[in-house]
């Protein structure tokens, strides 16, 4: 049914978690309806504390593995762990939320008419045997390790946003996010630069998988929401799949260096041995989102190390 105002009703899943909750900010900034919908198993409320008392803002719980009905103009699809701790603690849960929860989301954007955008990711790469990754890269997965949960899961709902488009003219967007970080990430999800942070925060040597010369990418988490947004309103019929992350390339030695500098800590460097599967390299190709919506970063990584600095000493050590 449509809405009986200007507003429109936009549904974000995984709305409590990271991106989820910048994001749910964000809408309801533009004058939009926010419905998040969370299970709680990465996200939480605190998350989204902040927006409780706004009466355009409604939190959901609710797994998307099972079916959802209600009434909403625009979905963005995020809930899913992200994190290799989370996402790899119940494997079997994971590919469920990514592939169900798919099924479920399109099966709702089928049914309202809503356009549907999917957070996918720079995993479905792989370990890639392209620099930087442009979207025809058709990816290097390793279909039975231990990333492949996510990974195919992903690559998964992908096919079914196409198909879903290709079968019943959904309306749907397919965004591929690299690393992306800031505040509210989670504390111990043991992703790269919260890890830094805390490790550094309480003065504790700082981990470094293999010799640290591996690069990453890392985009704050305000340019990436600007991207979603953007993009959600090129027109019907721009499907992606397109990247959305920084193509600034550092090495994790430079960035446990950058977070010690910032931090003003005294932590060490300490070496591990490399967990299997991890890829040695990623970057974005993101001319295709320069092209379609003059998106691109704009928030270097000092400032954005910074701010999410500040987030976890407040947070977590004051
Ligand atoms: N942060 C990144 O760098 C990054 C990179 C690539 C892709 N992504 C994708 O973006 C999305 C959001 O990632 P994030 O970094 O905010 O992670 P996050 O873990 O903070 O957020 C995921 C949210 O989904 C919720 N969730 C998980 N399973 C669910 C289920 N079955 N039903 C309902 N809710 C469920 C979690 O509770 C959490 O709030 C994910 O789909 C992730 O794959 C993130």
């Amino acid at each position: 049914m449509p809405a009986l105002t200007n507003r429109k009703r936009v549904l974000v899943t995984g709305g409590a978690g990271f991106l989820g909750s910048h994001l749910c900010e964000r809408l309801l900034a533009a004058g939009n309806d926010v419905l998040c919908v969370d299970n709680f198993f990465t996200g939480s409320r605190d998350n989204v504390l902040h927006l409780l008392d706004n009466p355009h803002f409604e939190l959901m719980r609710h797994d998307v593995t099972f079916p959802l009905y209600v009434e909403v103009d625009e979905i963005y699809n995020l809930a899913c762990p992200a994190s290799p701790i989370h996402y790899q603690h119940d494997p079997v849960q994971t590919t469920k939320t990514s592939v169900h929860g798919a099924i479920n989301m399109l099966g709702l954007a089928k049914r309202v008419g809503a356009r549907i955008m999917q957070a996918s990711t720079s995993e479905v790469y792989g370990d890639p045997a392209v620099h930087p990754q442009p979207e025809e890269y058709w990816g290097n997965v390793n279909t039975t390790g231990p990333r492949a949960c996510y990974d195919e899961g992903k690559r998964c709902a992908e096919t079914l946003f196409f198909d879903y488009h290709r079968q019943h003219k959904l309306d749907i967007k397919v965004i591929r996010i690299f690393n992306t970080y800031g505040p509210r990430m989670h504390p111990n999800d043991g992703r790269v630069v919260s890890n830094f942070i805390i490790q550094a925060l309480k003065g504790e040597p700082i981990t470094i998988y293999g010799d640290g010369q591996q690069t990453r990418s890392f985009c704050y988490v305000d340019d990436l929401i600007e991207g979603f947004l953007r993009f959600m309103d090129t027109p019907a019929g721009v499907t992606g799949p397109i990247n959305l992350g920084n193509p600034g390339e550092f090495t994790m030695l430079e960035l446990a260096e950058k977070v010690i500098r910032l931090t003003r800590s005294a932590s060490t460097i300490a070496h591990k041995p490399l967990p299997q599967d991890d890829p040695k390299q990623r970057r974005p190709d993101i001319a295709k989102a320069r092209a379609l919506m003059e998106w691109e970063p704009a928030v270097p990584l000092d400032e954005g190390l910074e701010r999410t600095i500040a987030y976890f000493r407040g947070r977590f050590f004051s």
